[in-house]
């Protein structure tokens, strides 16, 4: 491991985009925080990019950001994929065990992991991001989480498939030449999102970290370890202001406004009597609204969104059981009366997620909005640290970002482990 190596992760969100720069002084410290660039999202929708233009200027401009505070170029990023149009799907692959003496070699593991995607058929206007092992069986014997050194002649591995659109990963890819800079890897939100807030323990506990961002909500559940499904709803934080401006008949920016400052998702605890005047926010409005209809209108479209989590967890015999509860990350997360309006419909312990502590100017990215972001470069750094040791039985496959160029090219294959 060099030293000195320098990470960068960039969240290109429907409401705003985040890059944050981090060095790693050594494998063992944790990664110094080095530089932080934020500004608004342009042409975004729902997760999916819907003006390249408008997207490289805004990519560029928190990377420029970033790198003039880390004193470096953000090269090689590692960037978040959202939107509805991702997908996941389980997925089989058999081999028979190369070596005469029946011992599993990390050749046959990667050779599996290949089949997998062999097997799939995988229609032409998508790709594959993600294919992570879940668990193996060699013979006769189940459940195996690392087969390698194990004895046997037929090996199979049991994945999950995260794919997106290919439309949608070469313009966001396009966006980023446009800005300047490279993609390394694709990361999906959620999945960077929980690398950067759930412990160990959570994971192996079961536990569903929900992100909610400005257009889009999504999940991951984790079981014993292993990532058990995944999710995107294309409704998010911003469809609670929309509904604002709606119900409130005032605009989206005054509407946001009154969410941020006296927004909550419990009407139940706010007094009857308590108003708000819009011409605080604009000398245009002159309407008093009840703080408590305020809250009904956020509540109703915060109690839809968990509800659509909680039949994702019921179609995957998960509903009120995971020990781990529920962790909230995102904008979104911060919304009073989140985490007790997301207790009462999950039914779950649920609390809000905050990245792991990194070193330097960790203040800046302490923050459930910052989740995705650091987790890019948690995932970025095992990446690098997994080029010098195999982990087979932790592999978190990922396509390098290059690849998307290329339309026969899910062969090609860097492999990452979660730590
Ligand atoms: N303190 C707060 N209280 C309530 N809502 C908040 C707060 N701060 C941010 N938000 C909301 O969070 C949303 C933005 O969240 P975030 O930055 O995670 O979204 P994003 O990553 O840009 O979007 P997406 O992930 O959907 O592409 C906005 O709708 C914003 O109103
Ligand atoms: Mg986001």
């Amino acid at each position: 491991m060099s030293r000195g190596h320098y990470y960068v992760g960039l969240d290109i969100g429907s409401a705003e985009i985040r890059a944050v720069i981090a060095q790693e002084i050594s494998f063992e410290e944790p990664l110094r925080v080095v530089g932080v660039g934020t500004t608004p999202s342009f042409g975004m929708r729902r997760g999916v990019v819907v003006d390249t233009d408008s997207v490289a200027k805004a990519c560029n401009s928190a990377l420029e950001q970033a790198e003039r505070m880390a004193g470096h170029p953000a090269d090689n990023v590692a960037v978040s994929v959202s939107g509805a149009e991702i997908a996941c799907q389980n997925a089989l692959g058999v081999i028979a065990v190369g070596r005469a003496d029946g011992e599993v070699s990390e050749d046959d593991i990667a050779r599996v992991l290949e089949e997998v995607q062999a097997r799939l058929t995988m229609p032409l206007n998508r790709e594959i991001i993600h294919v992570i092992p879940k668990d193996y069986r060699l013979d006769d014997q189940k459940n195996i989480k690392d087969p390698l050194g194990m004895h046997g002649v037929r090996l199979e591995m049991n994945a999950l498939v995260i794919s997106s659109s290919t439309s949608h990963l070469k313009n966001i890819s396009r966006s980023l030449e446009q800005a300047g800079t490279s993609v390394e890897s694709f990361v999906v939100e959620p999945i960077a999102s929980a690398e950067a807030v759930l412990s160990t323990k959570q994971k192996e506990l079961g536990t569903v970290l929900i992100n909610i961002g400005g257009s889009t909500t999504s999940m991951v559940v984790f079981e014993d370890g292993d990532l058990l499904h995944l999710s995107v709803l294309p409704v998010g934080s911003g469809h609670i202001t929309n509904d604002l401006a709606i119900g409130l008949r005032t605009s989206i920016e005054v509407a946001e406004a009154v969410k941020l400052q006296y927004g909550s998702a419990t009407p139940d605890e706010i007094g009857k009597k308590e108003d708000v005047d819009l011409s605080i926010f604009d000398s245009q409005e002159d309407a008093l609204v009840s703080r408590r209809h305020i809250a009904e209108i956020i509540e109703a479209r915060f109690e839809e969104i968990m509800h659509f989590i909680n039949s994702e967890l019921k179609n995957i015999g998960r509903e009120e059981l995971l020990p781990g509860g529920a962790v909230l990350s995102g904008g979104g997360a911060l919304l009073p009366g989140a985490v007790d309006l997301t207790k009462r419909v999950l039914r779950l312990p649920v609390q809000i997620g905050y990245p792991k502590p990194l070193g330097g100017i960790l203040d800046q990215v302490d923050t459930p909005q910052f989740a995705t972001a650091v987790g890019l470069l948690l995932l970025a750094q095992a990446n690098q640290s997994h080029k010098h040791s195999f982990a087979p039985g932790k592999m978190l496959g990922i396509v390098p970002a290059g690849i998307h160029d290329m339309m026969n090219s899910i062969r090609r294959w860097s492999k990452q482990f979660l730590p």
